[in-house]
């Protein structure tokens, strides 16, 4: 019988409330049994950090008031970190995490300046250290299928793709009333040169790539703002070429009235499309020239094998969601690790992980837009 491998031990930057993506951070790191979460640096404040580390069931003695002291303190009995703090301290928070040899795991935006991210993707690679990243709907099962027939041909040669993102939490006028979570995006210091860039066009971005299953080379975009008196930009609207010539157009706005992390990536082929939405993202749809339309679910014996791996529950019907999408990103990072522990190649282990050189074609693409919309929409290579 083969020994069970061993769990990694995992510290938690950020997840304190009130914190939005960290409680779901915490809950997939340990869905699939890959990790334990054994220490943490919950806040930037000590004392509520103290109070939210004892509440996850952390020893008094692992909980750190700072990344300084968990470095110092605690490096040598982990094996990685998880990042989930604001975007102003990815880049200080992985450096530090990579410096000290453990594999890091950071939300995007990798960090707010290409620079620093590609300081990053080097100190990574000479390390040979895992850097992922989580982009959140690579991790649902039916974005990895929709890939997935993408690359073995199944809608033909590729000719267009459409991506959009809309959300309404900036459709108010926010800024009098600004809780912690809004505060840090509305000042431009902290949440970097493009709000609605960092927080949603990276995510649209990698999205439109990851299905494509090739980069964006080139676009011409329009970031601004919707909202008057708004300090920083909450709509972009971009034309794209993918490598290969593949057009494209991305919306994303965070002041849509009543949209509701509305997100639709649809990819054309010369055969036909898949389209995938993210209000029914338990089903990929596609449809073909001569008029038959497909319907595939999550759970079902039909889907691809890099679907079925990503899902839990093989039974048609029963949801799964935003934190199973989040286990399975997880689980690619745990696998990842392993890989590069016996040898191997991370990236071959674990394709559909996204990592730091997605991070750095992210923070291209949120420069790239930035310039060609400063010159009034001017084609612009990344
Ligand atoms: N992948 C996704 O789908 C997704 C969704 C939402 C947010 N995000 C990203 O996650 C990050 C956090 O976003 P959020 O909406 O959860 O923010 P938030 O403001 O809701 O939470 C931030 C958390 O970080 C903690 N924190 C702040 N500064 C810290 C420091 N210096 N040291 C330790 N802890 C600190 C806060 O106490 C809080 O727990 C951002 O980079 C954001 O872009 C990603």
């Amino acid at each position: 019988m083969t020994e069970p491998a061993k769990r990694l031990r995992l510290a938690m930057i950020g997840g304190a409330t009130p914190s939005m993506i960290g409680p779901v951070h915490r809950i997939a790191a340990i869905m699939d049994g890959h990790f334990d979460v054994v220490a943490g640096v919950p806040s930037s404040d000590p004392a509520r950090g103290l109070a939210a580390g004892l509440d996850w069931g952390l020893d008094r003695a692992r909980i750190y008031p700072n990344v300084e002291a968990l470095m110092a303190g605690g490096a040598s009995t982990l094996d990685a970190v998880a990042i989930c703090t604001p975007n102003d301290s990815h880049h200080a928070y992985v450096k530090a995490a990579l410096d000290a040899g453990l594999h890091a795991i950071v939300d995007k935006p990798l960090c707010n300046d290409l620079a620093q991210a590609r300081e990053l993707a080097e100190l990574a690679r000479a390390k040979n250290l895992v850097l992922a990243l989580t982009h959140a709907y690579a991790g649902y099962p039916m974005v990895r299928d929709a890939r997935a027939r993408v690359a073995r041909g199944e809608i033909g040669e590729l000719r267009m793709v459409q991506v959009e993102y809309l959300g309404a939490g900036l459709a108010r006028k926010v800024e009098d009333q600004a809780d912690a979570r809004r505060r840090w995006r509305l000042d431009r210091s902290r949440s970097g040169p493009s709000l609605v860039l960092g927080d949603i066009g990276t995510h649209a971005h990698h999205l439109a790539c990851f299905v494509a299953g090739r980069p964006i080379v080139e676009l011409s975009a329009e970031v601004g703002t919707l909202m008057p008196g708004r300090m920083v930009h909450d709509y972009a609207q971009i034309r794209f070429r993918l490598d290969g010539d593949v057009r494209g157009a991305m919306t994303v706005c965070q002041a849509a009235a009543g949209a509701e992390n509305d997100i639709l990536v649809r990819v054309f082929g010369s055969l036909g499309h898949v389209e995938w939405r993210h209000s029914d993202h338990n089903h990929l749809k596609l449809g073909f020239l001569d008029g038959e339309t497909r319907i595939y679910g999550r759970g079902q014996p039909n889907v691809t094998p890099e679907a079925a791996r990503a899902t839990r529950i093989a039974r048609g019907g029963h949801p799964e969601g935003l934190h199973e999408a989040f286990a399975n990103l997880y689980s690619d990072f745990a696998i990842a690790i392993r890989a590069i522990r016996a040898g191997k190649s991370a990236r071959a282990a674990a394709p559909d992980l996204p990592d730091v050189m997605d991070g750095v074609a992210g923070l291209a693409f949120v420069e790239a837009a930035l310039a060609s919309s400063a010159a009034r929409g001017a084609n612009t290579a990344l």
